[in-house]
């Protein structure tokens, strides 16, 4: 072989190699400025067509340059633009101030952190309605350059009140104001946080509680006597675990035989596990919904999947007990009450045969679409980057399906973790039903959810009713992994987003 032929088929080589790498690469790098409804390609979900889906027409990667949703005005017709879905304009029965700020802050237990803040504080407050209200949150942006949202976490509130920088609104700038309007339509326990540059905000602070009561005056409620009824927010400040902002035993007094709820919130990235020391427990809600006819447990932990929230219902003992949140407690029990702690029960709650069936409101044995959501991992470029990232479907994002829905569908979705991590799914808007896990069905309670655990190796099948127009996000709620890349979107036909991810509000909800 003479040289020059040998040089040559050393660089035909080189090429075949590095042009593709190249390509993946190029590929890989998100536009300045973009909208979510040009990512990825439509999922039908094995449906019927459906007219006016925004942009789509063929599977594609990011678009280089900016651009805008090709469905507005097109021969598909008309698309409702989603800014329009906002909760009316009733006068406001709670209203909330809440004045955001990044700044060094000391933790209920003492600890300086430096992070956001919202009304000096953080947790930020709890934001408490009644069944039927209307909630006013007026957020003022302070001095956070990047930018902040907040999101209703589990209350599915109109599109426009989402709080998805880039997906529902643009980000808050330093210096603005933005009004979250919703009815408070859910009875039940949620939390709020920013949905710009989550992964970040979120875990230095961004974020409180909301606790929804039912409309009944309790001097008309014919039931039980005393109750108590307590927060416990759990929230990871510099890699220490609080509650409420607290470290140890938090206190709450409580006479014998009162009947304790307490609300735990994971607003971490990662399941918590939770027990009661000194007395059975029952599992009363997941997610802000009630479950049916739930027993008592005793000998078996709880996990809260990140995101998810499980009201504890405690019937006080004479010497109180303790709800082990992770080296905290809440320690129930009238004044001076000290309960042992126990150790971790090895067994845990299968919510999956918990409680009994109940009616579910639909049918989800009829759907309309059936999706998959199967989260892989492989080699690849995110944005410009190499590393192991995050499939859906086999596709790296923004490759990543647009589940597409139109309103009234019955959805069926079966999320697959075939990645080696476990997964905190979360879809905004909607309250999911589990039909089964691995195969096996639901046999308990109706188990709603809006953030589900699935860990590696499992698959669950979920259906939802399609009863909120817009376009939502659908994603990992270990807030890195969606920066990474774990994402996608539930779309109605026929609705559109102006918002685009960069621009000039610099949206980055991840
Ligand atoms: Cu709690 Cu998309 O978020
Ligand atoms: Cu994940």
């Amino acid at each position: 072989m003479s040289t020059r032929l040998r040089t040559h088929l050393a660089c035909l080589a080189t090429c075949a190699l590095v042009l593709p790498l190249g390509w993946m690469w190029w590929s890989s790098l998100m536009p300045d400025e973009y909208s979510v409804m040009d990512m990825g390609y439509v999922d039908l979900g094995g449906g019927p067509e459906l007219a006016a889906v925004s942009g789509h027409g063929s599977e594609h990667g990011p678009r280089h340059g900016p651009r805008h949703g090709g469905g507005h005005g097109s021969a598909a017709g008309m698309t409702t633009d989603i800014a329009s879905l906002v909760a009316g304009d009733r006068p406001a029965d709670v209203e909330v101030d809440l004045v955001a700020r990044e700044e060094p802050f000391t933790l209920a237990s003492g600890r300086d952190v430096t992070g956001y803040t919202l009304n000096g504080s953080s947790p930020g407050p709890v934001i408490r309605a009644t069944e039927g209200d209307m909630v006013e949150v007026r957020l003022r942006n302070d001095n956070i350059d990047a930018g902040i949202t907040l999101h209703w976490h589990g209350l599915d509130v109109p599109n426009a009140m989402d709080g998805v920088a880039g997906v529902t609104q643009d980000a808050v700038g330093a210096g603005e104001e933005f009004t979250y309007r919703f009815v408070a339509e859910q009875v039940g326990t949620y939390w709020y946080h920013s949905h710009q540059l989550s992964h970040e905000q979120v875990k230095r602070g961004l974020l409180g509680a909301v606790v929804i009561s039912p409309g009944l005056d309790p001097a008309e409620d014919p039931g039980t006597g005393a109750t108590v009824d307590v927060e416990a927010l759990l929230h990871l400040y510099d890699g220490q675990r609080t509650l409420n902002g607290h470290q140890g035993d938090v206190p709450v007094e409580a006479e014998p035989g009162t009947t304790a709820r307490v609300r735990v919130i994971n607003t971490d990235n990662g399941p918590f596990t939770t027990w009661v020391s000194g007395a059975d427990y029952r599992v009363v809600a997941v997610d802000g919904t009630d479950l049916n006819e739930p027993g008592a447990v005793s000998g078996e932990a709880l996990v809260v999947t990140a995101g998810g929230r499980a009201d504890l219902e405690i019937v006080v003992p004479p010497n109180g007990a303790r709800v082990e949140l992770g080296g905290n407690a809440i320690v129930l029990g009238p004044r001076g009450a000290s309960p042992t702690r126990e150790t971790a029960p090895r067994d845990f709650v299968d919510l999956l045969g918990y409680g009994s069936p109940a009616d579910l409101g639909f049918d989800p044995t009829d759907a309309d679409r059936s999706f998959d959501y199967v989260i892989g991992r492989r080699p690849g470029f995110h944005d410009g980057r190499p590393g192991m990232w995050w499939t859906v479907n086999g596709r790296m994002f923004p490759d990543v399906p647009m589940y597409t829905v139109t309103t009234g569908d019955v959805v069926r979705m079966r999320l697959v973790n075939d990645s080696g991590e476990v997964h905190p799914m979360h879809l905004h808007g909607h309250h999911a039903l589990v039909l089964s896990r691995d195969g096996v069905p639901a046999t308990g309670s109706p188990w709603w959810v809006d953030s589900l655990n699935v860990r590696d190796g499992e698959t669950y099948e979920i259906a939802f009713v399609a009863d909120n127009p817009g376009v939502w996000m659908d994603h990992c709620h270990n807030l890195p992994h969606a920066a990474e890349g774990l994402i996608a979107h539930l779309m109605y036909a026929g609705y559109s987003t102006p918002y685009v991810i960069g621009g000039h509000a610099h949206n980055e909800p991840e």
